[in-house]
């Protein structure tokens, strides 16, 4: 329906210019200027021209971001392996929404700001409030963090943002009060966002986005090889400035071409416990092998 209304428009565009340019092609003809009446025709249609053509910009946008949500709600509800070439397609990145889950600490037995007791009773809210792709960042202090998971992608989150890193206040004990402190944080962090990354990976019908320790080009590595379709940084740009995403990016380049893979798709999710050779590395196994290794004794 759209695409007709945008086509009617585009024609009644072309109809004006001609109706324009056969007026002027007449006056220049007959060597004289155009008359008040045709002037006033041709005045007229630029006008309508440049409201036609700023409705049909608008109407491609909305149109856009239908089909972008359209893609995402397919895929949800076929539940498909997260990355299936949705980077190659050519696609405009759409707008969007990344909502912070209240996850704040409060008071034993308050609810959240907005009254809202459980975590995907607000995703829910807000999924029915907006019409466009929802993220969700999420903090990873839940029990059974994959199930969770599952309820705040049911409950209408287009992707996860992996994992919320609170800004904790500290105590000055000079003045005896608490001050907002705030740390940046190490790669090492990143591992806590890359396991359950891996863990979810095709197991949710959602985008996963890791934040949390990502600094270097292997942090970095390392996330889109456990299945994420993006990765964001905060403290290192602190650190290193804008410019440092320059470097990553031909960082990631370099180690494709040295590792011959011929897309980032290629390698994205190749290290997702869904994909892994020997799935328990994730679990107590590779716990006891660390105590080993660390102990240098088996237990
Ligand atoms: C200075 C600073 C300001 C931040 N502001 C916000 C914010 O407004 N909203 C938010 O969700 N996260 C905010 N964050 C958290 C980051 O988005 C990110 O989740 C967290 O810092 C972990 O990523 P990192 O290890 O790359 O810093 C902020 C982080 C920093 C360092």
């Amino acid at each position: 329906m759209n695409d007709e209304v945008i086509s009617a428009h585009r024609e009644r565009q072309q109809a004006l210019i001609e109706e324009s340019q056969t007026l002027i092609a007449k006056a220049q003809a007959e060597a004289r200027d155009l008359t008040e009446e045709e002037q006033a025709t041709v005045d007229g249609n630029t006008e309508e021209f440049d409201r036609l053509r700023a409705d049909i910009e608008r109407r491609e946008r909305l149109h856009a971001q239908a089909q972008s949500l359209a893609k995402v709600h397919k895929r949800k509800a076929e539940a498909e392996p997260l990355g299936g070439g949705r980077d190659d397609d050519g696609d405009r990145p759409a707008p969007g929404l990344r909502a912070k889950a209240p996850a704040q600490p409060r008071p034993a037995g308050e609810a959240g700001r907005g009254g809202f007791t459980t975590f995907p009773e607000y995703v829910a809210a807000v999924r029915k409030a907006i019409h466009i792709p929802l993220a969700i960042k999420v903090g990873p202090y839940f029990t059974s963090f994959g199930h969770f998971a599952r309820r705040i992608v049911d409950a209408g989150a287009d992707g996860l943002v992996i994992f919320n890193r609170y800004i904790q206040p500290d105590i000055n004990l000079e003045t005896l009060d608490f001050f907002p402190n705030l740390a940046l944080s190490e790669s090492y962090e990143s591992r806590l966002s890359m396991t359950w990354i891996a863990m979810l990976r095709g197991r949710v019908g959602a985008y996963l986005a890791a934040t949390g320790g990502i600094h270097e080009v292997a942090d970095l590595i390392k996330m889109l090889l456990v299945g994420a379709d993006a990765a964001m940084l905060a403290s290192a740009i602190y650190r290193h400035g804008p410019g440092h995403f320059t470097q990553l990016e031909q960082g990631l380049r370099d180690w494709l071409v040295e590792k011959d893979y011929t897309s980032v798709q290629q390698m994205k999710g190749s290290l997702s416990r869904e994909n892994c050779t020997s799935p328990e590395t994730f679990e107590r196994v590779n716990y006891m092998r660390s105590l080993v290794a660390f102990s240098g004794r088996p237990i």
